[in-house]
């Protein structure tokens, strides 16, 4: 299984560094994938264990102040990039063009986009699930989708302790398994040591995006021996 870890704005420079001394006594067959805050991609350093980037930029290396361009997240050994998590799409208002932009800088520089895509609370409610998601994913027409992975995050689960059901999570990876037949497949919101036998038993789920959970290393390792 592919399991990303997503820092978001968490941890100083001091702590980052005692994660990565923690986190080397891991153990786990599964493909490891950590995004740290970006003044730590420099100082990563874990073996067997993929760099990934939270954000990168519209741009090219130049006059963009507080931009990070997808040529210096390679410099650094990046692999891999969320885009589009709904915490970006709402703090930072951006659009599904800009989010496309994104992803056309990284294939450009051979590094993987995991893409973020899933519905607000309001939008469940109102039944529009499988409509947002589709709407999310017509940005990709233009790429190969083999090389991008698909992350369903819907975002009333992100932090909450909330996850679909089996059913509803069954139904959305294979709307998104239509559109990007070629993908791999993660889900992403409050997954945790306790409900990870519960999110096993669907069958489209290829790995796993973490928030919460990524810097809690005990409880890490209890979920990477049960999934
Ligand atoms: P969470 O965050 O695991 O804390 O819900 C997931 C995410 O936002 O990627």
């Amino acid at each position: 299984m592919k399991i990303v870890l997503n820092h978001k704005c968490n941890l100083t420079k001091d702590e980052f560094l005692n994660y990565q001394r923690e986190f080397s006594k891991i153990k786990t067959s599964h493909s490891l994938v950590v995004c740290p805050s970006s003044p730590y991609l420099a100082l990563f350093n874990l073996e067997n264990v993929a760099l990934g980037t939270q954000d990168a930029s519209i741009y090219e290396t130049g006059a963009h102040t507080g931009d990070i361009a997808s040529s210096q997240l390679k410099s650094l050994n990046v692999k891999y990039a969320l885009v589009g998590h709904s915490e970006r799409r709402k703090e930072h208002k951006e659009t599904e063009e800009e989010i496309k932009k994104k992803i056309e800088k990284l294939l450009e520089q051979g590094i993987t986009p995991i893409l973020c895509v899933g519905e607000t609370k309001e939008e469940r409610n109102k039944g529009e699930r499988l409509e947002v998601i589709k709407r999310q994913l017509s940005i990709l027409n233009s790429f190969e989708t083999k090389n991008i992975m698909i992350a369903y995050e819907p975002v009333w689960a992100i932090g909450t302790g909330l996850v679909p059901t089996i059913e509803e999570l069954d139904e959305a990876l294979t709307s998104i398994r239509f559109s990007c037949p070629k993908s791999t497949l993660l889900y992403g919101g409050s997954v945790s040591d306790e409900n990870i036998e519960y999110l096993k038993t669907s069958k489209h789920i290829e790995g796993y995006l973490l928030g919460g959970l990524s810097l809690k290393l005990e409880k890490l390792q209890v979920f990477l021996e049960l999934c």
